[in-house]
């Protein structure tokens, strides 16, 4: 079997491939345990565009129906902090008035986008929300929000590529979790 592709700027990886797809089939069963003896079909919300390999890995290890459906809001202006307000720059296809609805992101840092997005699926009253991250860095909340499931806590600030965590677009293919090297900021 060939190698994991390691491009110099990964400084350390912090989760393997094979812990990340064994967290990831936990938290499969974890949604099994909710929704399947439930006459429900819940929306699988994807936040764009960080959040599709983790969605990808954990629909394959469900056993009840679900509907996709995807929202892109953008916070980041490519770099490793927040600089803007979260934005919805693309929007749900499902109504979710009286929906259960499950969302699936990458990480929770600040917690400004989840927050954001709880409270617009709220407005929409959807029946319930529950949200699934891969990756929780609760010690950066700047707005409190609490995830229903985390897959990985990882703390003390790590810039974390991989899995669908990027710096500048890059780096979402690496098949585990890693701690960006900063000295590459600007230079990829
Ligand atoms: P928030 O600060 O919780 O609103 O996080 C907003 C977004 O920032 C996440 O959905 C990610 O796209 C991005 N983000 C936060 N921390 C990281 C990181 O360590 N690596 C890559 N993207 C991150
Ligand atoms: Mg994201």
């Amino acid at each position: 079997m060939s190698k994991d592709y390691k491009p110099p700027y990964v400084k350390k990886i912090l989760v393997s491939s094979r812990k990340v797809k064994k967290g990831i089939k936990k938290a499969a069963k974890w949604l099994d345990d909710k929704f399947m003896s439930k006459k429900t079909t819940p929306i699988f919300v994807s936040v764009l565009k960080g959040s599709l390999p983790f969605y990808g890995e954990l629909v394959k290890h469900i056993h009840f129906d679900v509907l996709f459906d995807y929202i892109a809001i953008s916070s980041y202006k490519g770099k490793i902090t927040c600089t803007s307000k979260p934005k919805i720059i693309f929007d749900l296809t499902n109504d979710v008035k009286g929906k259960d609805v499950v969302v699936i992101e990458d990480v929770v840092d600040r917690g400004n986008t989840l927050s954001l997005l709880v409270s617009l699926l709220k407005k929409r009253k959807a029946k319930s929300v529950i949200v699934m991250v891969l990756v929780d860095k609760s010690d950066m909340r700047t707005v409190p929000f609490k995830p229903d499931y985390v897959c990985f806590e990882l703390l003390h600030d790590p810039f974390l590529i991989g899995w669908g965590l990027d710096y500048n677009e890059k780096a979402r293919n690496l098949p585990y979790i890693a701690e960006f090297d900063k000295s590459y900021i600007d230079r990829i």
